[in-house]
């Protein structure tokens, strides 16, 4: 399995335009996305055959993208249909094309071939629930955003107040290894969760919590206060070897509540992305400083997991193949 076969978001639905191209970089690599008549999305190296212009600068004109240099024109299988300085195209040639699926108002790209499918966002239009969405750009790696977003001891530290406040209490958690996936169970959580804990959890009840990873850059939080629900999902797309771009849908059932919580979600929601943006931002000018060499205590087993799986990817490797594993963790937060 390699890092090239899996699905990563290239940009919302609602970015890509009719008759507009969208340029995007995932894995290093330049990407034009357009729309063709129907409606139906192509994607091709934002590189042009003929003297390497930006497709993604050009024009889209009947469905096919038209070079802004001399004007030769891509349909949306990435072939060659005209070359405006001669009567005929001549000989077959073909733009690099990569395989393309809109779903839940996302558009994925996957830039080679492989046996996946994209992930499905959680209760995306489900009814009763609501969803935010998010995106920023993080400076440092999809390993270390991934963790980040399952970290809980930064949270007191970094997000306190709006996010969870220090009670030091004991927390103990059950952390699985399975197939590619990371799933962390929260037992017995009592967090005090700040300005908005009068709302999430008034009666200061035990709210049901799990993290999971999905390999390979899909994390996801859970989080149950009686009958609402919560869920993060944040997908860390590689931009290039420092750059992460991360989607984040919040996505909630609040009843009543949903609609009018609206900006107060975003607003939060916003305000804890740019924390850790600060922190991730500090983190990686230091790894590239002095190197990543990380030290652990117990309750990291959650991130060794993950760059378990990571690793393998990265390197080329079945990540599927790594012995299932479950321990328990108990911490203070
Ligand atoms: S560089 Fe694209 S048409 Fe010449
Ligand atoms: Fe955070």
């Amino acid at each position: 399995m390699n890092v090239n076969q899996f699905w990563y978001i290239a940009c919302e639905s609602r970015q890509l335009k009719p008759l507009k191209p969208f340029a995007t970089t995932i894995l290093d690599e330049w990407i034009v996305l357009f729309r063709d008549d129907s409606g139906k999305v192509a994607a091709l190296q934002d590189r042009c055959l003929h003297r390497a212009a930006r497709l993604s600068t050009g024009n889209v004109k009947d469905g096919k993208i038209i070079c802004p240099y001399h004007g030769w024109t891509y349909s949306s299988t990435g072939d060659v249909v005209q070359i405006p300085s001669e009567t005929e195209v001549g000989r077959k040639r073909c733009s690099v094309r990569y395989n393309v699926i809109e779903q839940d108002d996302y558009i994925y790209v996957q830039l080679k071939e492989g046996d996946v499918v994209p992930f499905k966002m959680p209760h995306y239009k489900d009814r009763g629930y609501t969803t935010i969405r998010l995106q920023n750009t993080f400076e440092n790696t999809v390993t270390n955003c991934v963790e980040n977003f399952l970290d809980i001891p930064h949270t007191t530290y970094v997000h306190p107040t709006i996010f969870r406040n220090a009670k030091r209490q004991k927390m103990g958690a059950t952390v699985e290894r399975k197939k590619g996936h990371v799933k962390v169970t929260y037992l017995d959580e009592k967090s005090d969760f700040g300005i908005f804990s009068w709302f999430l959890n008034p009666k200061n009840e035990n709210v049901g919590h799990t993290d999971e990873y999905f390999m390979p850059n899909i994390s996801t939080v859970n989080y149950w206060f009686g009958k609402k629900h919560f869920i993060i999902t944040s997908q860390s797309i590689p931009v290039d070897t420092k750059t992460t771009l991360v989607y984040t849908d919040l996505t909630y059932n609040y009843g009543i509540w949903n609609w009018i919580s609206r900006p107060i979600i975003r607003w939060q929601g916003q305000t804890i992305i740019d924390q850790d943006i600060v922190i991730l931002r500090n983190q990686s000018e230091t790894i590239r400083k002095y190197g990543q060499q990380f030290q652990n205590s117990p309750c990291d087993i959650i991130h060794t997991f993950i760059e378990s799986i990571r690793s393998e990817i990265e390197n080329g490797r079945d990540p599927l193949a790594l012995t299932e594993k479950m321990e328990r963790i108990e911490f203070w937060v």
